[in-house]
């Protein structure tokens, strides 16, 4: 209904996922007041399966800020990962190195957690909406243009407009050329997710690298597993039996020693690889904030942590435009969020391209990326820099 939409808000924030619900939250919490809306329904959102590895930082987002305490009934703390080569497997010791842990909590339970805080705070969050255009970013009351659910349309002014709005967002290609760079990676190969009805098969994630490809062993609860293997990115996943996938997936970390729990696959699709940045994250009074901004690789489930970690830093920064009228907290906003996204594109980077199996690669390559594998497992200082990377950068204070 139009009479429910007011014309103009502080904060109006395209894409109602992870990052711009978090965001909406905070700024509530500072008294700012927003609208977000997405294009998908809440349910559509909901039955997306993304990755389920929260960072400490991540976890005390939610926690902290009265967003929900469910991931500690409901997730799964996990003070390691196995790396899973040369037919055996190599314990990465997060808590014995840098003192932390992730979380298993599954990114659909974010969502739903941050949307149910939302509407119990009474935060003006829109899905389902269509026919979204933004536009006047370098004006004082930049807008968005949208259809609600029941067909009405609006056009809603703000001082700021977040674009959070996805890997294939809107708001990012309303930045003119010629005042953003775009950085760009494409990797030879994808990922083949499943969910499958069966009990766990380890007790924490197996990234297992071998000549047949690689693989990750994920969990979600003690009847419901994740599972990943490397494929051609053009693989279709319906041509797929479930004997077969079984057949993939216990060859690949069968080379390492270990033997998978099997059970009916529930759900499967192939997830693309790609490393993207654009940069500055600001145009105007237009921000881009998670995915929008950045993507990168699955591997090391740092998507989510990323985006978390954008909204924290673009919450402060907005409070401090919204206070000083001005700017120049948005230029601060892209600065301070990139540091993190450039270190989080290597770490993405670096687990992809150490644990795949490259399609062109020579014996030398094969034997050097062996090399590199045991020089991390079998350092202190190597194993280190992967766990401080895996659980999340501590936050400068
Ligand atoms: C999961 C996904 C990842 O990309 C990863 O590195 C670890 C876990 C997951 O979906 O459980």
């Amino acid at each position: 209904m139009s009479s429910h939409t007011p014309a103009r808000t502080q904060v109006a924030v395209v894409g109602a996922g992870p990052a711009g619900l978090m965001l909406t939250h905070l700024l509530a919490q500072a008294g700012i007041d927003s609208v977000a809306l997405d294009t998908r329904t809440r349910t559509e959102i909901e039955q997306t399966h993304r990755a389920g590895i929260l960072e400490q930082d991540s976890v005390d987002l939610l926690v902290d800020t009265g967003v929900s305490d469910r991931v500690h009934r409901d997730g799964y703390r996990h003070d390691g990962i196995e790396l899973a080569f040369g037919g055996g497997s190599h314990r990465i010791d997060f808590q014995g190195l840098v003192g932390a842990s992730t979380q298993l909590y599954p990114q659909t339970d974010v969502f739903i957690d941050l949307a149910d805080a939302r509407e119990r705070d009474g935060g003006d969050v829109r899905f389902g909406v269509s026919d979204v255009s933004v536009g006047d970013l370098e004006s004082d009351a930049p807008f968005v243009r949208f259809t609600d659910a029941d067909g009405a349309q609006h056009e809603l002014r703000a001082d700021f407009l977040v674009g959070a709005d996805g890997s294939r967002s809107l708001c990012r290609r309303e930045v003119p050329e010629d005042s953003r760079r775009q950085y760009f990676r494409e990797y030879p190969f994808a990922w083949f997710g499943i969910l499958t009805e069966a009990p766990p098969s380890a007790p924490e994630l197996i990234y297992s690298h071998s000549e047949h490809g690689f693989a990750l062993i994920s969990q979600r609860t003690e009847t419901l597993q994740r599972m990943y293997f490397q494929c051609d990115p053009s693989e279709d996943p319906q041509a797929w039996s479930d004997d077969r996938i079984w057949s993939e997936l216990q060859t690949r970390v069968g080379a390492n020693g270990y033997t998978l729990q099997e059970g009916p696959i529930t759900s499967r699709s192939v997830l693309p690889f790609r490393s993207f940045v654009q940069e500055p994250m600001h145009h105007g009074r237009l921000v881009l904030a998670g995915d929008a901004a950045h993507t990168v690789p699955p591997t090391g489930a740092k998507g989510l942590n990323l985006a978390l970690a954008d909204v924290r830093v673009l919450a402060e920064e907005l409070e401090r435009a919204v206070a000083a009228g001005g700017l120049a907290p948005l230029a601060d906003y892209s600065r301070r969020a990139l540091e993190r996204v450039w270190k989080a594109q290597h770490f993405s980077y670096w687990m992809t391209t150490m644990l795949h199996t490259l399609p062109d690669a020579t014996p030398f390559d094969v034997r050097r990326q062996e090399g590199e594998l045991a020089a991390v497992t079998s350092s202190v200082a190597g194993s280190t820099f992967l766990a401080e990377a895996y659980t999340g950068w501590p936050r400068r204070a």
